[in-house]
């Protein structure tokens, strides 16, 4: 939630007001309830932001430009502390000289108190925010130092919360620093020229240079250096990494949205995530996973920590995890997982999923079985973020770059990651599956080009979309894996077309949720495969036959072939056939899809839902 930038170039070239405008492009999926910039030009810092998307802010500064100079940071508002206006809109300004801004992501808990000591000190507030708080601070800490970085230190150790923090100063002119604290915050090295920002994709254009930046660290950029100190003082490096993916991948492509180019994305997502995870002869072989083997093997019970759509992809993990390794497994949202108290032990493997790495709930429900003496596995799509950085182990997805905030590509990499740890698990463990985990990699193998078949012939979900756009409730039915794929296809259509939208496991049907049917309320139901254990496609084709008696318009996902479902649907919508398991991997396309464009039809913004942000790195 919210994003920022920073930039500090040669004087010659004067380009950091559009290096911080493409950045904050790049980045405002964070958040997009105001922007604005800080220019440090001369012995002055300009300042121009606007309430709203960064289209404001362009027309902003296009009535009153800003000069061209060569440092500068920017931010893009997820707002919380005050409503979002043009005075609570970042950068801030600290000082009564107005020579010093400062930027913000996350939340100074104490900001209360701190305001009310400065106010007592004299000082006057223009805006609502807790990090016009820290400006003010920062600007005393200046005059008192001389020296930004110093200051930074000074300021920080007032601070309680969570926050990333921007700040320039014109009698510093070729400088920006920067500080972490639980908010996201890497360095791109470029040639005569520096970044600072949220994710790699503020400076994605300019650079793949990476540098980490630990917990707590505080780093100094000039043209041509950086420094990075903890926050006692004492220096540290930094981990330099090579970003493997390229501005091209976080643009459209020829898309109208992020959002249908991720969606279109989602073969390589899941073929990308299997590469590289066998060995010559097809044997699972994760060497990035250091957690031993043996300690793998004693293994009693894994819990899988997550939100949202990723907790959802936890929850089709389970079905496979359990049955291939026959360890339980709980899963768990991460917010509530931390505020319980749950049994863990060193034989329990915590296995968190993020797209982000960032994610404040799933970081702080780390942190919480951590120190409850679990062992820690990240399943993370972003390189160097915070979640596997403080994880005993990584699996990272390979999905790229997900900029639309609702969640896609991402979902079907995590399944894709969760189902290879499965696997591995079992082949570790020796269970009946383990012997068997090749034959499921190479179906998995298969998995990518059936999502593109699928892909080719979505026009029917899209006509559906368009003429259900007045639709005021859907709702969906799923059962086994299924069941969470209905929770995420009902998640997808609140978050992008606002229609309320619940997911039910099947079963649960005749217990309450069918007073909820009338005639004409259209339900989505995503039917098992035939070939599926226990007689399970028999019955929820029986529920589609109780709800269609009842007056619902049923909306059938099926497998190809599946004539069972013909008699009671009034669509059917096919995915290839596969094996049950991986199912969830085709059936939740068509829900997606069907997200996507009845959001379109209603006329909304289809990659910034209202309130969202991608990245909730507040609790
Ligand atoms: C929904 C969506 C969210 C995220 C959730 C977790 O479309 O995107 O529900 O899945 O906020 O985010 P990550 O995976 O970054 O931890």
């Amino acid at each position: 939630m919210c994003g920022i930038v920073g930039y500090v170039g040669p004087r010659a070239s004067e380009k950091a007001l559009d290096v911080v405008m493409e950045g904050l492009g790049r980045l405002e999926y964070r958040g997009y309830d105001s922007a604005g910039v800080a220019v440090v030009a001369g012995d002055r810092v300009d300042t121009r932001k606007r309430a709203g998307k960064l289209g404001n802010l362009r027309s902003a500064i296009t009535d009153a430009p800003l000069p061209e100079t060569a440092t500068a940071i920017g931010h893009t508002r997820w707002a919380t502390h005050g409503g979002p206006t043009d005075e609570n809109a970042h950068p801030h300004r600290g000082g009564r000289d107005g020579k010093l801004a400062l930027v913000h992501n996350g939340i100074i808990e104490n900001f209360h108190s701190l305001r009310s000591r400065l106010a007592a000190e004299g000082v006057e507030f223009t805006s609502e925010t807790d990090t016009e708080v820290v400006a003010h601070l920062l600007s005393a800490a200046f005059d008192r130092t001389g020296d930004l970085t110093t200051a930074m230190r000074e300021t920080v150790a007032e601070l309680h919360g969570a926050f990333t923090l921007l700040a320039v100063h014109a009698d510093q002119p070729d400088t920006v620093v920067g500080a972490r604290r639980n908010s996201p915050l890497v360095v791109g090295l470029g040639e005569g020229e520096n970044f600072l920002g949220s994710d790699v994709a503020a400076f994605i254009g300019h650079t793949r240079h990476a540098l980490e930046l630990g917990q707590d660290q505080i780093v100094t950029i000039t043209p041509d250096s950086y420094t990075v100190v903890n926050f006692d003082g004492t220096p540290s490096d930094g981990k330099a990494y090579e970003v493997t993916w390229d501005a091209a991948e976080a643009e459209k492509g020829g898309y109208a949205t992020f959002m249908e180019k991720e969606i279109n994305d989602q073969p390589h997502a899941v073929a990308d995530t299997l590469l590289g995870r066998t060995d010559s002869e097809g044997r699972l072989a994760l060497d990035e996973l250091h957690i031993s083997e043996d300690e793998l093997r004693a293994v009693t019970k894994i819990v899988i920590v997550a939100c949202g759509t990723a907790a959802y992809a936890g929850m089709v993990a389970k079905y496979a995890i359990e049955h291939w390794t026959r360890i339980p497994v709980e899963v768990e949202l991460a917010h509530e997982f931390r505020y319980r108290d749950p049994v863990i032990d060193e034989h329990t493997l915590v296995v968190s999923i993020s797209q982000s790495g960032e994610t404040m709930d799933t970081l702080m429900a780390v942190r919480h079985a951590k120190e409850l003496g679990a062992r820690t596995v990240s399943i993370c799509n972003t390189h160097g973020s915070t979640i596997p950085r403080e994880s005993d182990a990584v699996l990272y997805t390979h999905a790229g770059p997900e900029i639309a905030v609702a969640s896609t590509k991402a979902f079907l990499a995590q399944i894709t990651a969760s189902y290879i740890l499965g696997l591995y698990l079992a082949s570790l463990r020796g269970t009946a599956y383990g012997e068997d985990a090749a034959q499921v990699m190479a179906e998995l193998a298969t998995v990518p080009g059936k999502i593109e078949e699928l892909l080719t012939r979505m026009d029917r979900v899209k006509e559906i979309a368009y003429y259900m756009a007045d639709s005021r409730s859907v709702l969906f039915l799923g059962r086994h894996v299924g069941y969470p794929v209905a929770m995420e296809g009902a998640l997808k259509l609140k978050e992008l077309a606002y229609i309320h939208a619940e997911g039910f496991a099947a079963g649960e049907l005749k217990h309450g949720p069918i007073a909820l049917i009338e005639p004409g309320q259209p339900v989505f139901v995503i039917v098992p495969s035939p070939g599926v254990e226990h007689g399970l496609h028999d019955k929820v084709v029986s529920n589609i036959q109780e709800i269609r008696a009842r007056g619902a318009r049923t909306l059938v996902i099926a497998e190809e072939g599946d004539e069972d479902v013909v008699p009671f649907a009034d669509e059917v919508i096919r995915v290839p056939h596969t094996s049950p398991l991986l199912a969830p991997l085709l059936t939740v396309v068509p829900l997606q899809v069907f997200a996507l464009h009845l959001s379109t039809a209603k006329g909304l913004d289809v990659d910034q839902p209202r309130n969202l942000a991608k990245s909730v790195t507040v609790e």
